[in-house]
């Protein structure tokens, strides 16, 4: 979608929003598929409530990015602008135990950022790709960690009333790989409490999950992560990989041959081929096993 009309544009102005007209999407995204439109970036949270409404009133439809690395974007000139948070500079403030943290921050900076302060335990976190606004959206989780555990409160953008807000540790249920957050909820900054630990103790950590990860995953191809969520008790990657399925493809899109979870963009994939690749599997896995996958990315369809 294109904005043109000169009194949107200079209220956009106002706000201090840098606009980037039809912005290829697929730049964006850690998949590499996606298609344009414009991209509204925003530095001041406190502007975001205006931008919404300016939009609302305008009739321009908008859905909010974050680091682009869980999300499947159709193809094409997409119908709503996407709009994304600039972060702050420092995006990550350590305060005793307490952690800052915009949710435009990098995920893996802010890990070891808190590290370097002699904050743990979120070292499992170290390669999760993404924001930290994704990672809390999604409870992002991995050998054994989530970040919703060392939550205490989150600033969010509630579409709902059109206001930021403040919900507190107990306000928020976080579950694997979900949260309560509503859908029109958008994650605008988080207080982490993290515990001390040694420095090296937390560095050490932190190479045996970048080990594991790289022994395990395609980290040099383009993919957004596991694309379905695990079954209770089971595992989307060992169903997927035992029947066979590695390397298989639609299009460009790909089974990766390292692990079956991952669907990787092996070229010039576009989202038809990656959502068709999604479909034949997860039809393939009922037919074997019975048990219906859930994505575990989020699919943008226009
Ligand atoms: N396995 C196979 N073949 C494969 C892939 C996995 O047999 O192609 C087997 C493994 O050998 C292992 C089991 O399946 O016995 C589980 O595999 P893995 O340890 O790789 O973990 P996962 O359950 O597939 C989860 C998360 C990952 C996270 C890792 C490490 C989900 C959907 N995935 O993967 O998160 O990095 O554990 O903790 O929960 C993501 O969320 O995008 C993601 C990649």
């Amino acid at each position: 979608m294109r904005i043109e009309s000169p009194h949107i544009l200079r209220a956009l102005g106002e706000l201090g929003v840098e606009r980037r007209p039809a912005a290829s999407l697929a730049e964006l995204t850690s998949l590499g598929i996606g298609g344009t439109t414009d991209l509204l970036r925003i530095r001041q949270h406190g502007h975001l409530p205006a931008l919404v409404r300016l939009l609302r009133d305008e009739g321009i439809e908008h859905r909010f990015l974050g680091g682009g690395t869980n999300v499947l974007i159709a193809d094409g000139e997409l119908p709503w602008v996407v709009l994304q948070l600039i972060p702050p500079q420092p995006d990550v403030v350590v305060e005793g135990k307490t952690v800052w943290v915009d949710a435009a921050a990098d995920l893996g900076r802010a890990v070891t950022t808190c590290a370097r302060q002699n904050l743990g335990g979120m070292e499992g976190l170290i390669g999760v790709p993404g924001s930290v606004g994704g990672a809390l959206r999604m409870n992002a989780g991995a050998y054994g960690t989530e970040i919703g555990r060392f939550v205490r409160e989150v600033e969010v953008y509630r579409s709902a009333k059109g206001a930021n807000e403040t919900l507190r540790e107990g306000e928020i249920c976080f579950e694997y790989r979900h949260t309560s957050f509503a859908p029109g909820d958008v994650m605008l900054r988080a207080r982490l409490e993290l515990p001390v630990r040694p420095y090296e103790e937390i560095l050490a950590g932190i190479r045996v999950c970048n080990e594991k990860r790289r022994a395990s995953q395609p980290l040099n191809q383009k993919s957004a992560g596991c694309i379905f969520k695990n079954p209770p008790g089971g595992s989307a990657g060992r169903m997927i990989d035992g029947l066979g399925l590695k390397g298989f493809r639609v299009g460009d899109a790909m089974v990766s041959d390292r692990h079956a979870n991952f669907f990787v963009n092996s070229g010039r994939a576009s989202c038809r081929d990656m959502l068709g690749l999604i479909a034949e599997v997860r039809a393939r896995v009922r037919a074997a096993h019975g048990c219906e996958l859930e994505e575990e990315v989020i699919i943008w369809n226009a």
